[in-house]
């Protein structure tokens, strides 16, 4: 008789049939004549159990006793439709196959501290806990894909080394690149984005961005991975739809397909449920009015920590664009409104719950005289960007585009508070985990 080998996430299709598992011995427990083993294939995770009896003789029930933790095996057993089990099945062991044994697990079930599981973050990935979040963000990221590509756009993957700034010198990481001169990791492909935008129409790339940021908050990593759309004649209030319409639809698909996951997270989904467009919108002046009001000592003219994010969000059951900051604390390339030049056509898009900002994005400006001005002001060396100056020589048009923070949305999706489990290998500016 063939045995099939399947995957757990999957056995609900095999009740009652017998099943092959290849995967690794989570935990176990047992009780004389029984051993309840747990395992993992990492498509999920299943209860089986070994009698003394049909299958196995007391000596063999034994020696399956004493396998130790994250052992690699191979399984054959019944599947059997079981309530109160977690995942709602069971399995009755008929066969057991050690592949390999592990050395002792330096994960135990007790409580490690973040520092000791970021260590062993190669080994912690195989955690009930991570595999969920990850597995979150692995449908944040196809959701991400299937949202812009049935809306009509074309991914443009960015490049990594680029020769200059593009969110401000202060967070650059630099590099010698041969005998050519400096080269930097991109913080942003927007610029990128924008020359594609003009090629073709609607682009995006999803990419690893990086910024030497100093800062050590919950919300920051060194290296993160961003979203980037960029619309040819798009304004900034098509933007802003756009951004609704995406985010709603990644969470949507966050509640459909990761019932599970979020369950294993504890995640309360009541807020999410709520996530549809329109979001708010409220300028940044009316938001350093609510601060005020709230005993905030922000001043207009600040840019906005954390803190104030959460204080404006916190009034909000979905997220919250603010928009028309002053120019002089936003980036280079964002376009003035015209009605009021010292504040630029932009927003921010702050999570609910405290998660802060997830997105920046802008209409970016479309004549040549401004951003060469606009260059200048910021000191920005004018050769690396010459090339982007050609994008306004050469039939130039208001465009706009955003880039939404993945490990920020997968950690509000998630419902986890520190950002660095939202990435398999987290860079943070104290250290390098494996
Ligand atoms: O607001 P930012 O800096 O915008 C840009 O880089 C634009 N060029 C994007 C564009 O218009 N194409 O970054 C965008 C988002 C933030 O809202 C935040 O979610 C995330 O990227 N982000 C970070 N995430 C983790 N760690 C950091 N150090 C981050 N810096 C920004
Ligand atoms: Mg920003």
């Amino acid at each position: 008789m063939d045995i099939p080998w399947v995957s757990i996430g999957r056995i609900s299709d095999f009740e009652g049939k017998v099943v092959e598992l290849r995967g690794w011995l989570s935990n176990k427990r047992s009780s004389g004549k029984v051993a309840f083993l747990i395992i993992r294939d990492g498509s999920g995770f299943i209860q089986g159990t070994a009698f003394v009896g049909d299958f196995f003789t007391k000596d063999q029930l034994d020696e399956i006793k004493r396998i130790p933790i994250e052992s690699s095996i191979l399984i054959q057993g019944k599947v059997r439709r079981e309530e109160r089990a977690p995942g709602g099945y069971e399995l009755e062991i008929s066969s057991f196959q050690l592949v390999f044994p592990s050395e002792e697990y330096p994960i135990q079930k007790m409580e490690h501290s973040v520092d000791y599981l970021m260590e062993r973050r190669h080994l912690w990935l195989r955690s009930k806990k991570q595999n969920a979040l990850l597995r979150i963000r692995n449908v944040v990221m196809m959701s991400i894909h299937e949202f812009l590509q049935s809306e009509g756009f074309i991914l443009l993957d960015s490049p990594i080394l680029t020769p200059a700034a593009c969110e401000g010198t202060s967070t650059l990481f630099e590099l010698q690149y041969f005998d050519i001169g400096k080269a930097y990791l991109s913080q942003s492909g927007q610029l990128y984005m924008e020359a594609g935008a003009a090629a073709f129409g609607k682009v995006y790339c999803l990419a690893p961005t990086f910024r030497a940021e100093k800062s050590k908050t919950r919300r920051h990593l060194t290296e993160f991975w961003m979203l980037e759309p960029e619309v040819a004649y798009y304004d900034w209030q098509d933007n802003m739809v756009l951004q609704e319409k995406l985010v709603s639809f990644i969470v949507n698909q966050a509640l459909k397909k990761c019932q599970n996951e979020l369950e294993i997270l504890e995640r309360d989904t009541t807020p999410l449920q709520k996530i549809q467009p329109p979001f708010p919108r409220i300028s940044y002046t009316e938001a350093i009015e609510v601060l005020k009001k709230k005993g905030s000592p922000a001043q207009w003219g600040d840019d906005f920590g954390g803190d104030e994010e959460t204080m404006i969000s916190e009034d909000f059951e979905r997220p919250v664009f603010i928009h028309h900051y002053p120019a002089h604390i936003k980036a280079f390339y964002m376009q003035p409104d015209p009605e009021n030049p010292t504040m630029v056509l932009n927003d921010d898009l702050i999570a609910p719950e405290g998660y802060g900002e997830i997105i920046g994005g802008s209409e970016r400006i479309h004549d040549l005289a401004l951003l060469e001005k606009r260059l200048e002001e910021h000191h920005l060396p004018r050769e690396a960007f010459e090339w982007y100056l050609d994008l306004r020589r050469y039939g130039t048009v208001p465009h706009s585009g955003f880039g939404l923070g993945v490990e920020r949305t997968v950690a509000w999706i998630a419902g986890v508070k520190h950002i660095r489990e939202a990435i398999p290998f987290p860079r943070q500016i104290y250290r390098i985990y494996p």
